[in-house]
């Protein structure tokens, strides 16, 4: 039997989508069905002294005009993030927006209109007059930058690190760089901007929003509208892209269902892309400095890696930048630090690979200026400082294979033919270039509940609420249920993305897969072992006395290990039992099961962690072409080889991985946004000023997976969604200073900063 995982089978999802079937959040149909918007602050903080709706609520259609004078009231946000409270954790902002007059970042929300139609509600929200009494705000990072303050970090991903003296080894070493690398805050631009649809039934709330996690998105909307937990549906299915910014509940989603509950309507939202850079976080801004000392042979003997980036002075995540530079050289004395402002702006927050998108970049153009500097090729200088355990912990690695990539890679990409010289190689007005860097995640898994149900016709159900935002998730799940039985993928239906299912992980952190497969992986083998008991007592079971171990699934049905053509049906042993399915449940319940559930989990998880060192890892390779007159910069080529564990599905991860460098090249040479350091306001607020590439700016991007299965992990799936960002700057400014010479240490790396 041809095992499914592994298989590059097209996603589950994909001809709803193509077929215009698939149901995103902000098209959901009800009778009665009232359309929102919102009216943004334009001040950075603030207090409210006076709000006229008149003109607004004079305009046809209009339902309401929801200020905080008329606000429904709500429960504040939590004020502190705990571990053990998933209500707590997810929540951008302690704002409780439009129940107080306070406005704490320019373009928070501070009305919302519901009216009969969008065109209505859009005329109307911007004839709201408001008047403010300003207060003194820090929106200027550059000028904040020299008052950073120590970051908080978290245990489950320690960032900071000492050891040896850095500073003196420095002072010593035989050759050295020691440069500050700059990044502008990001935004991420879904495609789908975010939405939600809210009903009330009474005191029950169904809501369809446009959410990384239901379950999340579900607990903090029970909480603020101090409901029962049970009371609140959240729908998924289908997500437009989320990097992150659909990891948290935004006020959008919660307005939308205030706006339901206080006009008795059914009531969409749909974000404009202006409103999505207004009242959602996006990556922070950062300045780093990295310094690296090395002998005349190579050999690394410091690293030092310290940030400040931002939070939002009402919240945001400590991103881990300096994180990455734990893991990826053999160095005797290492520094690591992490520095925060405060600004009142809106809370940054995940974006794909938070922290390691970004610190990468300053580290592995700093290796490859150390590599200049030795007089060394950039690959040999890393596989000269290739560690053998984990450099700050001592930790095993889990797996490790940059060896592997970086050998794999150089041959695919032709990297002997890179002149070692800058600005060797000319094409007409063209100057050529190749660089390389190194991509790192870690691998994360959190708890995920999951029941299955095999069915006397051979059927298996796989109930899980994870949700999609266009990874292929519930494809990967069903091939790997489908392995699990052996049966076919066709067999194997996923149901997924509402919160009625079983509790499951954010589609964040590249948890997903993983964390799902942990759960299903031990509900497949209890199935097995349940339809086993049913035939191992039954008279003319070819399976009668037989024990677990002696028994593989495969054919659609239990046959033993070491005589293939003895064994039965699954359809068959059920109708003989007379049972019409067995079913398995792994994982906790809501409610107090669910958080000691989940305690137990992460303590065991954090423990491992401790043992051994999971990450995903990968080398990216790049060719640019750079206008010796204009300083364009082209991406011409491009080939990232990666360890990710077992490949579950090459076709989905080819795609997931190529997003990523995507993302990466857009944070390399255009993407930016600019923040007036006077007033906090966003200034590019749309994909006009905001500059994402387009497919003419991306070449051709060849993918490889070593599929190597890393043990530490289920089924070795280490998670693939993140990794790829990583790397992918370095990658790009090393490559434009092999075509020109040019080092740029200032994202994005724009014309003018070539000529
Ligand atoms: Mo990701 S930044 O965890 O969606």
């Amino acid at each position: 039997m041809i095992s499914a995982v592994g298989s590059p089978v097209d996603r589950r999802d994909g001809p709803a989508k193509v077929a215009g079937e698939a149901r995103f959040a902000a098209e959901y149909p009800f009778p009665g069905l009232a359309h929102a918007a919102l009216v943004h602050a334009t001040v950075a903080r603030a207090r409210i002294t006076d709000i006229r709706t008149e003109r607004a609520e004079a305009v046809d259609g209009v339902i309401a005009v929801i200020t905080h004078r008329n606000a429904p009231a709500m429960k504040p946000p939590p004020k502190q993030q705990r571990m053990t409270d998933l209500s707590t954790l997810f929540s951008p902002t302690t704002v409780n927006v439009l129940n107080t007059d306070e406005v704490h970042w320019n373009g928070q929300p501070v009305a919302v209109v519901v009216a009969e139609t969008l065109d209505a509600a859009r005329e109307a929200a911007a004839l709201v007059e408001i008047s403010y009494a300003e207060l003194p705000a820090t929106t200027d990072f550059a000028a904040e930058e020299p008052n950073a303050t120590p970051q908080k970090g978290n245990m489950l991903l320690p960032t900071n690190a000492k050891k040896g003296d850095a500073e003196a080894a420095l002072a010593r070493a035989a050759v050295s760089v020691d440069e500050r690398y700059s990044t502008p805050p990001l935004h991420h631009n879904a495609m789908e901007p975010h939405a939600t649809t809210a009903v009330w039934d009474g005191d029950r709330v169904t809501v369809h929003d446009s959410t990384q996690s239901i379950q999340y998105c579900r607990r903090h909307l029970a909480m603020r509208f101090d409901v029962p937990l049970a009371n609140v549906r959240v729908i998924a299915p289908y997500v437009g892209g989320g990097f992150g910014a659909k990891g948290s509940i935004w006020p959008g989603t919660v307005l939308t269902v205030l706006a339901a509950r206080a006009t008795g309507r059914p009531v969409r939202l749909m974000l404009t892309r202006e409103g999505v850079y207004r009242t959602v976080g996006g990556r922070t801004p950062s300045t780093q400095r990295v310094a690296l000392g090395a002998d005349a042979d190579g050999r690394l003997t410091t690293l030092i890696h310290t940030s400040v980036s931002a939070v939002g002075r009402t919240g945001g995540n400590d991103e881990p930048i300096v994180a990455a530079s734990r893991h990826l050289y053999d160095v005797p004395n290492i520094l690591l630090r992490q520095d925060v402002v405060e600004l009142d702006q809106t809370p940054p927050t995940f974006m794909r690979a938070p922290g390691e998108a970004i610190g990468t970049f300053a580290l592995e153009t700093a290796v490859d200026e150390l590599a200049a500097g030795l007089g060394l090729d950039p690959i040999e200088l890393r596989m000269r400082n290739e560690p053998a355990a984990d450099p700050v912990s001592g930790a095993r690695f889990a797996h490790r294979m940059l060896r592997e990539a970086y050998a794999l890679g150089a041959e695919r990409f032709g990297w002997p033919a890179r002149p070692p010289r800058p600005g060797a190689v000319r094409d007409g007005r063209w100057l050529v270039g190749m660089g390389v860097a190194t991509a790192y995640h870690p691998a994360v898994m959190l708890p995920a509940n999951v029941t299955v149900r095999l069915s006397a016709d051979g059927t298996v159900l796989v109930r899980c609420g994870f949700q999609e935002m266009g990874m292929g998730g519930a494809t990967a799940q069903a091939q790997i249920a489908a392995d699990a039985l052996g049966v076919p993928l066709e067999a194997v239906r996923v149901e997924y993305g509402d919160s009625e299912l079983p509790n499951a992980p954010q589609a964040g952190g590249s948890v997903q897969t993983a964390s799902v497969a942990a759960s299903l992986l031990e509900a497949c083998e209890r199935i097995r072992r349940s339809a086993l008991r049913l035939a191992r007592r039954a008279n003319g079971s070819p399976l009668r006395g037989r024990r677990p171990e002696q028994v593989v699934a495969r054919n659609g049905g239990l046959y033993l290990a070491d005589r293939p053509d003895t064994g039965e049906t699954y359809v068959t042993l059920l109708t003989r039992a007379g049972r019409a399915h067995v079913e398995a449940a792994v994982g906790s319940d809501d409610g107090i099961g669910a958080v000691a559930g989940q305690v137990r989990f992460m303590t065991r998880f954090i423990r491992d962690s401790r043992r051994f060192v999971r990450a995903a890892t990968g080398a990216q390779f790049c060719e640019v072409r750079v206008d010796a007159d204009t300083g364009e910069v082209r991406v011409s080529r491009w080939l990232g080889v990666f360890d990710i564990g077992r490949v579950v599905n090459p076709k989905l991860v080819g795609s997931q991985l190529r997003g990523g460098i995507v993302m990466g090249i857009g944070m390399a040479l255009s993407e930016g946004t600019l923040v007036d350091p006077r007033t906090g306001r966003i200034m590019n607020a749309s994909l006009g000023g905001y500059h994402v590439p387009a497919h003419a700016d991306i070449p051709p991007i060849d993918v490889h997976c070593l599929d190597d299965p890393d043990p530490t992990m289920p089924l070795g799936v280490v998670g693939a969604g993140e990794v790829s960002i990583t790397g992918v700057a370095a990658a790009v400014s090393n490559a434009v200073y092999n075509a020109t010479g040019r080092r740029v240490r200032d994202l994005p790396i724009t014309m003018d900063k070539l000529l």
